[in-house]
């Protein structure tokens, strides 16, 4: 059976930093808008890469459309927070006054965890968002930062929710809990590439994702997979005399396939410490990477995912 991934309405793309996760996510955007549904690509936190990729600005005041069916928006505690202040405090001239004074600016900075729980409440602001005939968004993706600050950001709620009596923070905190928490609705995805440190740091998020965090999982993508035909010590040596042409066509195979060895002993240890429903997807030889890259491994990626089990299956 088809994996039922795309049943979920949020989903987190984590990882260690450069491994692919903002590739990832705008693949899982794609691919949720070429079922026909309405998506919001979230990035969490600052950086450019993702609305480069896009082709589109990255502002963080209103989403951004980069074709019909898919918005993207940076999430920034602050100007989440602004908002969510807009909500609770009614009285707009009262809303300026706080969200105008500099005490506000130097509270945002300083008050710990509080732009991690904003940034997450904002996740959960969009996904009951309501318009016209029913929900604003079908999903929304979620592009994490690298993995020490989502797991800080995934964590808040919880920590508000312990952290607080009875009262408004609380419920609100709750509220965002149950989002994470919801089988139904959320599934973290993380990306790795099939190396020794980024395979180290997954299998260690995979375990506080489980155990702690206790959140839903996707499936786990490993990005950047080289897949030589050949070992490496099969590469032939140059002949004597060979053009220069030659040396460094071999000299790449060698590399490749020593890639390829390296790629398949630690896709080995990731099944053995991660025991997920994976995607590989190959490393792509292009100097440009927009979205007509992540379209090419979306195609990979959609072949592997109708052959996965469906979450929860044995
Ligand atoms: N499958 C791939 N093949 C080749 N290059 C890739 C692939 N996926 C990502 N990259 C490149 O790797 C770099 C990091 O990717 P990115 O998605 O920004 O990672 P992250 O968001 O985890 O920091 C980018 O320069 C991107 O173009
Ligand atoms: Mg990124």
């Amino acid at each position: 059976m088809a994996h039922d991934l795309f049943e979920r309405r949020v989903f987190f793309v984590v990882g260690k930093g450069g491994v692919g996760k903002s590739t990832v996510a705008a693949l899982l955007a794609v691919a949720v808008a070429e079922r026909g549904k309405r998506v919001l690509l979230a990035q969490m936190g600052p950086g450019r890469r993702l609305a480069e990729v896009l082709g589109v600005d990255g502002g963080s005041e209103a989403p951004a459309e980069v074709f019909p069916g898919l918005c993207f928006l940076t999430i920034d505690g602050e100007t989440a927070l602004g908002e969510y202040l807009g909500l609770v405090l009614a009285v707009k001239r009262v809303h300026r006054l706080v969200v105008g004074s500099k005490l506000y600016h130097h509270f945002v900075a300083a008050a710990p965890g509080l732009k991690e729980l904003m940034t997450v409440g904002k996740i959960w602001y969009e996904e009951q968002l309501e318009s016209g005939r029913g929900r604003k968004w079908d999903a929304i993706v979620v592009d994490a930062p690298a993995t020490g600050h989502s797991l800080q950001y995934l964590r808040m709620p919880a920590a508000a929710y312990e952290a607080f009596g009875a009262g408004l923070v609380r419920r609100e905190a709750r509220r965002v809990l149950d989002l994470l928490e919801d089988p139904g609705r959320t599934a973290v995805c993380p990306v790795t590439t099939a190396e020794e440190m980024p395979v180290n740091e997954t299998t260690e998020m995979y375990t506080q994702l489980r155990e702690r965090l206790r959140m839903p999982l996707g499936v786990l993508f490993v990005n950047r997979v080289h897949a030589a035909p050949l070992a490496p010590e099969a590469v032939p040596a140059a002949p004597a005399g060979a053009s220069s042409l030659v040396v460094d066509v071999l000299r790449c195979g060698r590399e490749e396939a020593g890639w390829s060895a390296i790629n398949a002993h630690y896709l080995a240890r990731l099944r053995a410490n991660v025991p997920m429903p994976t995607v590989e997807l190959p490393f792509l030889f292009s100097e440009e990477f927009g979205l007509s890259e992540v379209r090419r491994l979306l195609g990979h990626a959609e072949r592997q995912l109708a052959t996965l089990p469906a979450a929860g299956a044995p």
